[in-house]
């Protein structure tokens, strides 16, 4: 007798239900979510910053002079057919407590906005703090939501990003879509996620920090090393940037293209809604 197994996904390096996983990565960041921005910092020894840095210039929001009636010269997600004056809108999906949203707020001055959706309470609580803390909460407003069905209106968005995050998403395919649905036109998708490492040697050194260093890090600053033992696997599971490509093409995404940082480690893919 043959035995009818439903579909799956990959948990890390397990094979999970898919029905099962999002309940399994709910579990991480519900208990890791009030140290994860120091566990961001201890465990990339501040290169999170500097990615997440890269990501903003990428969006490229109108900088505080750009309405102010000057004709702004470089080309920018949802400017392509739009010549009003209305708030540049950003939307960060899985943007936990919210560094995305606020870098991109700060570079961008007044005349932008934010949209943080995230699913899991825990890591908004936090991300709501912090906004709060920093004095940005007029900019930047947190709502929780699947990236998989977004509870959020068609083409209302100049600029989707995700941030470590897509990985976690079961339906990775039904994510993209949904960053899609929701970009105006001329708008720009990017996604900053931990890539293949491309220099040699450099290879077996992440390799024995990140099985190694990562989880003990976890457990010490967490209390909880399995978080982070996911967080490693999931990263290995991570499809190569062409294959992302295809699915990102697939979604809808045109100009489709991605860049490598710090020798692999990371990259950040983009795509536009044309
Ligand atoms: C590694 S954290 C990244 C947080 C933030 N973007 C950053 O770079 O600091 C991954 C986030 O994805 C969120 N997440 C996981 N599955 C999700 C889903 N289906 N929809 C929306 N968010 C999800 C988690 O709750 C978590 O906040």
């Amino acid at each position: 007798m043959t035995e009818r197994i439903g579909k799956q996904a990959d948990f890390g390096f397990r094979r999970v239900p898919l029905a099962a996983k999002q309940a399994m990565v709910d579990g991480v960041f519900d208990s890791v979510a009030k140290r994860y921005d120091l566990m961001n910092d201890l465990m990339s020894g501040g290169l999170h910053r500097a990615w997440k840095d890269a990501l903003v210039t990428a969006v490229n929001p109108p900088p505080p002079t750009g309405r102010s009636g000057r004709l702004d010269p470089k080309p920018r997600p949802g400017r392509l057919h739009d010549k009003g004056d209305r708030a540049f809108a950003l939307l960060d999906v899985a943007g936990g407590t919210g560094d995305v949203a606020f870098r991109v707020v700060q570079a961008g001055g007044p005349g932008t906005k934010a949209t943080v959706a995230d699913i899991n309470t825990q890591m908004l609580a936090v991300g709501r703090a912090r906004a709060a803390a920093q004095g940005l909460d007029h900019a930047v407003r947190f709502i929780e939501g699947n990236a998989e069905a977004l509870p959020l209106p068609d083409r209302s968005f100049d600029a989707v990003t995700i941030a470590f995050g897509i990985r976690n998403v079961p339906r990775v395919n039904m994510a993209l879509a949904e960053a899609h649905r929701v970009l105006r036109f001329g708008g720009r998708f990017l996604c900053l996620e931990f890539s293949s490492v491309d220099v040699p040697g450099l290879d077996a050194l992440y390799d024995l920090y990140s099985f190694n260093v990562i989880p003990a890090l976890g457990k010490a600053v967490t209390g909880d090393a399995e978080a982070y033992r996911y967080l490693v696997e999931s990263i290995r599971k991570f499809p190569k940037p062409a294959v992302f490509a295809e699915t990102m093409r697939a979604a809808g995404f045109r100009r489709v293209s991605h860049q490598p940082l710090t020798g692999g480690l990371v990259a950040i893919h983009s795509g536009w809604r044309l």
